[in-house]
């Protein structure tokens, strides 16, 4: 079973992602530190059907007595109404520091749970089962934990590192192709901006059979790269940005087709061939960059083009509101290389420029 490990600053100490297939059925081990103690599961009203029973019955078999708290699914849940929600429950189970909160779900749980397990009487223990494959790859792991405000979304947040992550595979068999390849998105994204054998064992995999099929060695490498920037930069004033590759198109796709249009993997896709694109224009990036990340995405199932009906203009527009806008420059991640990327202050206009070129 691959472990990666985690460098966690606020707590000074490290933790462990434990990966694997079928760990939902065999973790109770890992619980034992926590026999004796109360665990409230948090899950959605999908992963609680399907994975509740299994990891209930892994706690109890270590001693820790656990309760199940399930939200509805979907993104509208990561709000201050559901949070409240969740603390009431916390409080009805009397749940104390000494206790757990597990999460069990994709990132809409993860980031809801962690937060309320970040706050809730100032801090309890936190472990985080991710169930998508976004989540396993990359909310998961870092720390950040958030829900949204009415006025935008992750307004509401803290960094908690969890206690340890837990990561079974087979979970990934009941996902819907379309969430699959939200995660598809971040993984090909960490071979592009870290890890140029990543990109070149998915080019060799080549379709997304293949890659299930070895999925748990590709979600521990990039486990591994998002362990190596929260190390770098655990409170995201860095290096970490190097993480927004394709972002800064995405955001405003997003913004522009309306949120919930495009998943944001999706949207990532897209803004990663644009951007590498870019990149070849400005002469940062090599020559036929552009054309390997599209010929890969394309063979994964994934989206690479804008869609239609979005201008330039708009998408400028939106890009230079983009959080990252630093004065009148975007700060955008740009490739050096497949496997190494800087950042790149541009301005809206050049921006317009880059997206009608
Ligand atoms: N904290 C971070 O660092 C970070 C990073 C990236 C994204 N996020 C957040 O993550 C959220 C998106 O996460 P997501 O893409 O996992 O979405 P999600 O949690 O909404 O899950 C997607 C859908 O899949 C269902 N599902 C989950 N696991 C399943 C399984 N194994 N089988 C069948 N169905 C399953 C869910 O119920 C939901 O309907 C967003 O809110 C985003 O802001 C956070």
């Amino acid at each position: 079973m691959p472990i990666v490990s985690v460098a966690a600053p606020a707590k000074d100490s490290r933790y462990e992602i434990h990966i694997g297939r079928g760990l939902l059925r065999s973790c109770a081990a890992l619980f034992a530190p926590y026999a004796g103690r109360k665990a409230a599961v948090v899950a959605d009203s999908n992963t609680a059907p399907l994975y509740a029973d299994a990891l209930m019955a892994q706690l109890s078999l270590a001693g820790v007595q656990p309760a199940l708290i399930t939200l509805p699914a979907g993104e509208t849940t990561k709000c201050p109404e559901q949070l409240s929600a969740l603390y009431d429950a916390f409080l009805d189970l009397r749940l104390t520091r000494r206790d757990v909160v597990v999460a069990l779900g994709g990132g809409v749980v993860g980031d809801i749970a962690g937060y309320a397990a970040a706050t809730y009487m100032r801090g309890t223990r936190l472990v985080q089962v991710p169930t998508t494959l976004l989540s396993q790859v990359d909310s998961s792991v870092g720390g950040k934990v958030a829900v949204n405000h009415p006025r935008g979304k992750n307004l509401l947040g803290a960094f908690c590192q969890p206690d340890m992550v837990v990561i079974d595979c087979d979970t990934l068999l009941t996902l819907d192709e379309r969430q699959i390849g939200a995660g598809l998105g971040e993984v090909v994204k960490y071979g592009c901006i870290a890890d140029s054998d990543l990109f070149d064992l998915l080019e060799r995999l080549g379709s997304r059979a293949a890659l299930m099929a070895q999925i748990d060695e590709v979600v521990a490498r990039c486990c591994a790269i998002k362990a190596r920037y929260v190390h770098e930069d655990p409170f995201d004033h860095g290096v970490r940005m190097q993480l927004n590759f394709g972002h800064t198109l995405a955001h405003a796709l997003e913004n522009g087709m309306g949120y919930g249009t495009l998943l944001h993997g999706e949207a990532v896709s897209i803004g990663m061939v644009a951007a590498a694109g870019w990149g070849e224009a400005l002469g940062v990036t090599p020559k036929g960059t552009q054309g390997r990340i599209r010929a890969l995405l394309t063979a994964y199932g994934m989206m690479t083009d804008i869609p239609e009906g979005l201008t330039a203009q708009a998408l400028a527009d939106s890009m230079a509101l983009d959080k990252k806008a630093d004065g009148a420059k975007v700060n955008t991640v740009i490739l050096t290389a497949i496997g190494a990327c800087t950042g790149v202050p541009l301005t809206p206009d050049q921006l317009r420029a880059l997206l009608t070129a």
